[in-house]
């Protein structure tokens, strides 16, 4: 679906992860959502936030499984990705901070193997994801599933692809600041969920969105094995849109 820009866009994926959310509270369900970071949820996080303030939309059926993790990462850091979703959600929503699931940026690295598969057990316990919600990076990375992602892979740690460094050293304040490492949930994590929406906005997205929708399926643009999922839908506006 491509949107003239990305704030109709963001208000119209807000939309649908409230109707889930109430549609599982009618049911009296737990709505398990998968959730991202990066600049490109940010307004969607701005909608639910301003859904439950303004409209009473709770969030206290709701259990999130955030993507991924830079390693080693202090929760306290303001890079983390634990930082980054209470500023912008989790702060703001009534959810039960026990319903909240963000791989742990200071797991010891003997204890790092167990607790991703635990990570990837705890959402299976829970009947799996039945939202999830993924940006894309500019190596085709969804999470941080970076080239060379098997299409099978559970949460693990995984080195980062010099790119991806690259795209975050501004906020690092230099490359070198950037993590080499991180916790992601792996593709077969990420293709078990009921729905996916993937989101991108702006030029800087046109080639690798164009690779990942047109392209063949190969794990070096792991967002390509999308392709295969029977319900994902690609949320872009027209600049994401324009090599398409
Ligand atoms: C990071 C995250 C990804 C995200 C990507 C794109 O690498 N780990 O989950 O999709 O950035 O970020 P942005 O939305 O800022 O373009």
């Amino acid at each position: 679906i491509v949107f003239s820009n990305s704030n109709i866009g963001s208000v119209c994926v807000a939309k649908e992860i409230a109707n889930l959310i109430i549609e599982k509270q009618n049911n009296n369900q737990l709505c398990i959502l998968g959730l991202a970071t990066g600049s490109s949820p940010i307004k969607i996080y701005e909608e639910l936030v301003r859904m439950h303030k303004e409209e009473g939309l709770s969030f206290e059926n709701v259990v999130t499984f955030n993507l991924d993790e830079y390693y080693p990462m202090d929760k306290k850091s303001v890079h983390s990705y634990y930082y980054f979703m209470h500023q912008h959600l989790f702060n703001h929503i009534d959810i039960n901070p026990n319903n909240i699931n963000i791989p742990c940026g200071t797991i010891p690295l003997d204890e790092l193997h167990q607790y991703c598969i635990d990570y990837d057990l705890k959402i299976k316990e829970y009947g799996g994801l039945d939202f999830q919600l993924l940006g894309i990076g500019r190596t085709g990375h969804i999470g941080f599933n970076e080239p060379g992602s098997h299409y099978n892979s559970g949460t693990r740690s995984i080195t980062l692809d010099h790119v991806t460094r690259e795209d975050a050293a501004p906020s690092f304040l230099g490359i070198d600041n950037v993590p080499k490492k991180a916790i992601t949930m792996g593709i077969g994590t990420v293709k078990k969920a009921k729905r996916i929406l993937l989101l991108a906005w702006g030029h800087n997205k046109a080639s690798i969105v164009k690779e990942t929708i047109e392209g063949e399926i190969t794990s070096e643009v792991p967002a390509t094995y999308l392709q295969e999922h029977p319900n994902t839908t690609f949320i872009l506006n027209d600049e994401a849109s324009q090599e398409l």
